[in-house]
């Protein structure tokens, strides 16, 4: 019997070698990569493939690539968003220095492009590479439009769901293609996993957006309030200035683009709206909205019923996670 999907990749995760020299390039990788986290992508890479296959070993070190690539995008943000804390422990521009957290991030990436091109099968890998280069270029204009909406007082809920789309959604829709194509499934197949993990990634960074607000610290491994610290706009944000009461904008309009004099206040008196304007249960009812439209295209996969179990169960889980 094949190990299960999470203990290959845990087995898989403990060979990589990414480098020795010099050490302040190679350690951050070491260290960002051995702080854990939920493995989501690579995860979804091996359910993906394994609807069509039992033989997911070939699989294993693509499906890395997404997670390497991931982190990688975890340094370059933790920096932009100047965030101290990540998986519970100091973030690595923090540990280090920006520099150190740009450049060891920058070799991330290569090592990435490694793993798929060293691992992925002649015949496929030219649609490989072109698909994770369109996702990877995708995960940073997503990236700049959430930075650029920090200052821009007039954003949209659709331009906010296009945001995460790219920022989020689109890696998570293309850990599943993957699977799915390296196990040999269909065009057709591989479209429908795809958007279905796109709705999990859209459904998945709403529910972040809420941990940022209500999570609890000690379980969450980040500051909690940092959106709101850095003027995100948020679904929960949009929202609270869409419907908020005279008294209410004027208190947002106290702390929104304004320099911070006491980031706890800051946030207390934002939370006290949201929680005024029952901005979490709506945001609830989306996540759930996305969770269900996620459904429909995974029940259009042609796989038995029986196979789509552990993704069917992966994605409940993720609703209501907590980290
Ligand atoms: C964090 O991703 C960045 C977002 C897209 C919200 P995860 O929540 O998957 O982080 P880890 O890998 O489990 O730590
Ligand atoms: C995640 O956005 C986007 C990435 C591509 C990393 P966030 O900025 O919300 O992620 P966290 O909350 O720091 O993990
Ligand atoms: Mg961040
Ligand atoms: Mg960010
Ligand atoms: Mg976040």
């Amino acid at each position: 019997m094949q190990p299960d999907p999470s203990s290959l990749l845990q087995q898989a995760l403990r060979e990589l070698d990414y480098g020795q020299q010099p050490a302040n390039l190679y350690d951050p990788i070491r260290y960002i990569m051995s702080l854990g986290g939920k493995r989501l992508r690579p995860l979804l890479t091996l359910l993906g493939g394994q609807l069509f296959t039992d033989e997911l070993g070939p699989l294993v070190k693509p499906a890395l690539a997404t997670e390497v690539f991931h982190n990688f995008t975890l340094l370059h943000d933790d920096l932009m968003d100047q965030a101290p804390l990540r998986r519970g422990q100091p973030t690595v521009h923090e540990k280090w220095n920006a520099n150190v957290a740009i450049l060891s991030g920058d070799v991330m990436l290569v090592r990435a492009y490694e793993l798929l091109f060293e691992n992925v099968s002649l015949p496929l890998l030219p649609q490989v590479l072109r698909r994770f280069s369109q996702t990877a270029a995708e995960v940073c204009e997503g990236q700049q439009w959430d930075m650029n909406f920090e200052t821009e007082t007039t954003v949209t809920i659709p331009q906010y769901l296009d945001m995460i789309r790219l920022k989020t959604a689109v890696l998570l829709g293309f850990a599943l293609e993957l699977g799915a194509t390296l196990a040999g499934a269909s065009a057709t197949d591989a479209e429908h996993l795809r958007q279905f993990g796109t709705d999990i990634g859209l459904a998945f960074q709403l529910r972040d957006d809420l941990l940022d607000v209500y999570g609890d610290a000690a379980t969450f491994g980040k500051r909690v309030g940092g959106d709101i610290i850095s003027d995100k706009k948020t679904f929960l944000l949009l929202t609270a200035l869409a419907q908020a009461t005279a008294a209410q904008q004027a208190t947002l309009a106290q702390y929104l683009g304004q320099p911070i004099l006491d980031a706890e206040a800051k946030v207390q008196a934002v939370r006290a709206i949201y929680d005024e304007l029952h901005i979490r249960p709506q945001t609830e009812a989306l996540i759930n909205e996305y969770f269900q439209a996620a459904l429909q295209h995974l029940e259009r996969v042609a796989a038995p019923a029986a196979r789509k179990q552990p993704l069917h169960h992966l994605a409940l889980q993720l609703m209501d996670r907590e980290n």
